[in-house]
């Protein structure tokens, strides 16, 4: 093999491996637009957060750890308790789990959770 060719593979060789390192950035959670005029509904929106594949539910439920989270019983182990009507991003429903919070390590919301709990409470936090 001339050295030109043998120069030439190591060229291609590094060139594959360099190409196989390309990283795949981590693009970090938007939270998404809600338009604050179209209304949350509890019973759609924001209990089956809680319940969808025992996400809280797994703890939060009747006879466990408070507050009972599970489908029919967490309105009224939300509001009021939980809720902070003058100043809504204080509501410990919604600070307490967020995603950027220090506390609740055991499970987090999504940012897009957060959001839409955020809204709902903003909203007047109805047993909708
Ligand atoms: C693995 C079990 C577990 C899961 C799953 C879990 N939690 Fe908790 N949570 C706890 C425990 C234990 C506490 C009480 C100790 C503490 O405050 O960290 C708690 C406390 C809380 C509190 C504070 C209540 C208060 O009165 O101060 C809130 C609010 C809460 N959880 C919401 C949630 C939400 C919302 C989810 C789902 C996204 C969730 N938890 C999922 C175990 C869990």
């Amino acid at each position: 093999m001339k050295t030109r060719h043998f120069f030439l593979l190591i060229v291609f060789a590094l060139t594959g491996l360099l190409a196989s390192c390309e990283y795949d950035f981590v693009v970090p959670e938007k939270p998404p637009v809600i338009d604050p005029e179209v209304p949350i509904s509890f019973a759609t929106q924001i209990e089956p957060i809680f319940s969808n594949g025992n996400n809280c539910t797994a703890c939060h439920k009747t006879g466990a750890t408070p507050p009972d989270l599970s489908t029919g019983m967490a309105y009224n182990a939300i509001v009021p308790s939980l809720i902070n009507t003058t100043d809504t991003a204080a509501s410990i429903i919604y600070w307490y789990p967020h995603p950027n919070s220090t506390t609740h390590n055991w499970k987090k919301y999504t940012l897009a959770d957060a959001t839409l709990i955020l809204e709902w409470i903003k909203q007047g936090a109805k047993n909708n």
